[in-house]
């Protein structure tokens, strides 16, 4: 396997160190339940990618044929792997050339494998970390529950913002915008106090316990807490774009949301959404997208019109209310990992 030269695409939107710093991280690229035999298009740090499953097996590669450029999004798959539409190309397993229609009794030059990249899947996505340290890997961010007994597993369709993963995922985090955004689904416009609380930092960035009486059953439910019950929102952060949400129920139920941000551009983010729960289990999977989309509809318009468009990690540049806890730990933690003034335009 040839794995891709760490170096940013031609027309990156990003610094080149800021580029090679998120690089090093893993984002999702597309849900598992997506990705089949034929080649997918996806793109993350402004890198083109195809993705495509043979044998089993997942494979993340630059969307460029080592031949003569053509994508190979355009092209198709057989059994054997994806077929580039120009000279007939055929791509296998870990990318490697397998097929050469016009010298097939030739051995493959190992110059016409595909440049591919590290890859997981978990959570029912897809991962793929563009630069790849084999001597230094980093972690992918981890989800309360998917794997508990009982819990049942839902993968919402991805969709777009036109946003700055940073500025989305600041948004996640954010305690103070529910009683103004979110009313229509699950807050409650008279309740707007934020009682106060405290991030504590972890290992990949910080967690959060966030008590209130703010509920979080949908507007249109006839369910209410019992009287004075506290809600309890257990926030866990993995930088740079992955948090995940733990919503304590009355009794025993859990609902876990996790807010992976993948930064397609610095102005374009894609939104998976896998959620995790072990109540209601007998409401149609179609009915937690559409809640959950509406959710992240409202905060569309405001994540799509802040400025600066991108994050300002200077923590002086934006002014700053007590509700902010976890907004300014997070710009702590980038700030920590080494991004600069890059989040500023
Ligand atoms: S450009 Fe892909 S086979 Fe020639
Ligand atoms: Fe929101």
């Amino acid at each position: 396997m040839k794995t891709a030269l760490p170096t940013p695409p031609a027309h990156c939107t990003f610094e080149p160190e800021d580029w090679l710093r998120l690089a090093k991280c893993w984002h999702p690229v597309a849900r598992a339940c997506d990705i089949g035999a034929a080649p997918v298009k996806a793109t993350l740090l402004d890198e083109q990618l195809v993705i495509y499953r043979v044998k089993g097996q997942v494979v993340v590669a630059r969307d460029v044929c080592p031949h003569r450029g053509v994508p190979l999004t355009l092209g198709f798959h057989d059994e054997e792997g994806i077929v580039c539409p120009y000279h007939g190309l055929r791509f296998g397993e870990d990318g490697r050339c397998n097929r050469i229609p016009s010298s097939p009794d030739q051995p493959v030059p190992a110059k016409l494998n595909l440049l591919t990249f590290a890859v997981e899947e978990r959570f029912g996505l897809i991962w793929t970390c563009l630069a790849f340290d084999a001597e230094n890997p980093q972690p992918l961010p981890t989800m309360p529950h998917w794997d508990d007994e009982g819990f049942q597993q839902i993968n919402c369709p991805a969709f777009e913002v036109n946003g700055f993963a940073g500025r989305q995922v600041e948004g996640f985090l954010d305690v103070a915008h529910f009683a103004w955004i979110h009313t229509d689904t699950f807050a409650d416009a008279n309740n707007q106090f934020v009682p106060d609380y405290s991030p504590q930092e972890t290992e990949f960035g910080f967690i959060a316990d966030y008590w209130s009486s703010v509920g979080n059953y949908p507007a249109s439910s006839d369910y209410r807490a019992p009287e004075g019950f506290q809600w309890l929102r257990h926030f866990e952060m993995h930088l740079p774009f992955t948090a995940t949400l733990t919503i304590h129920f009355p009794g025993e139920a859990r609902l876990v949301i996790m807010n992976a941000a993948s930064p397609v551009s610095s102005r374009v983010t894609r939104m998976f959404a896998p959620i995790a729960r072990n109540f209601d289990l007998h409401i149609p999977i179609e009915e937690v997208h559409a809640f959950n989309l509406r959710v992240f509809e409202e905060d569309r318009l405001m994540v799509e019109t802040q400025r600066p468009e991108r994050l300002p990690l200077d923590l002086t540049l934006e002014a700053h209310i007590p509700a902010d806890r976890s907004s300014i730990a997070y710009r702590r933690g980038l700030k920590k990992m080494g991004f600069g003034e890059f989040f500023l335009v």
